[in-house]
């Protein structure tokens, strides 16, 4: 069974007791909230990232979600982008193809992966573009608050030093107001050349979802969630939907140094 924690301004916190119970839940949190868009939208556009989650999205493939999901109606973007070409073992685009996007029936044309022939500057910028375009169309809703693109939901992972999306602690990325999609030359994790959408971006979306297993990211988990000093400037922490829902997957071993996860005494 999944303990929820307390919602309020972390975001609600969902702990599991298995790598498959999170990544049933988590097929189910992303079919309804699907479902959900294409209904008062018409679209359902989601922004994914790489590293381990996609081997958790495996369960859509699979019945009934292969079945029920309106694939024709999603719009499949990435968050973060290494800057490598597509084939090459290292692109998230190439490990979302090969996990999920070739084994169910979405439409190629819905399919935003980067501009590979580029440099990594160049492939944020024509990035940011084509998303103004699909602002505008409103395939993408838009932010109330801000003019940032509005996702239904971005899929985030995180890493042992508490970065999201390509976003690094102490990293000049992490401060970007106006670009809407940056990019780096020196990523600390390998590759070094990689696109991010900005935290901007991320805090506009309709809902965030943070998926984290393992015990390696306990203490950065502890540092994003709980009450800790308020000048900290993990990345994680920076994550606040203003008008949007966070929602944390995490595992037992992830969550082990959590307060919230801890019985009352
Ligand atoms: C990337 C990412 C990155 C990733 C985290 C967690 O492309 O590197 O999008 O932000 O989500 O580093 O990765 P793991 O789940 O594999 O640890």
């Amino acid at each position: 069974m999944a303990d929820s924690g307390r919602p309020d301004d972390r975001g609600e916190v969902r702990i599991h007791d298995s790598l498959d119970e999170l990544a049933t839940e988590l097929v189910d949190y992303i079919a309804e909230l699907s479902e959900m868009s294409v209904k008062e939208r018409g679209f359902f556009a989601i922004a994914l990232s790489g590293g381990s989650l996609i081997s958790l999205l495996g369960k859509l493939c699979e019945a009934p979600y292969n079945r029920t999901v309106d694939w024709a109606k999603w719009h499949i973007f990435w968050v973060d982008e290494r800057v490598v070409a597509k084939n090459h073992t290292d692109s998230n685009y190439k490990l979302a193809k090969d996990g999920l996007l070739s084994k169910v029936p979405v439409v190629p044309g819905h399919v935003y992966s980067i501009n590979d022939n580029v440099s990594a500057e160049e492939a944020a910028s024509e990035y940011e573009f084509v998303l103004r375009q699909l602002v505008r169309s409103r395939t993408v809703s838009v932010s109330e608050s801000s003019d940032c693109p509005k996702f239904d939901l971005i899929l985030l992972g995180m890493g042992p030093d508490g970065h999201v999306a390509s976003l690094f602690p102490h990293h000049a990325a992490l401060s970007e107001k106006d670009e809407w999609v940056t990019f780096i030359t020196d990523s600390p994790k390998p590759p070094p050349e990689r696109i991010t959408f900005t935290l901007p971006v991320i805090n506009s979306a309709s809902n965030v979802a943070v998926v984290v297993t393992g015990s390696s990211k306990a203490e950065a988990i502890h540092l994003a969630i709980d009450d800790v000093a308020s000048d900290c400037a993990l990345p994680a922490r920076m994550v606040r939907p203003a008008n949007g829902k966070l929602v944390w997957f995490l595992d037992r071993s992830a969550a082990s140094k959590l307060a919230v996860s801890q019985p009352d005494e």
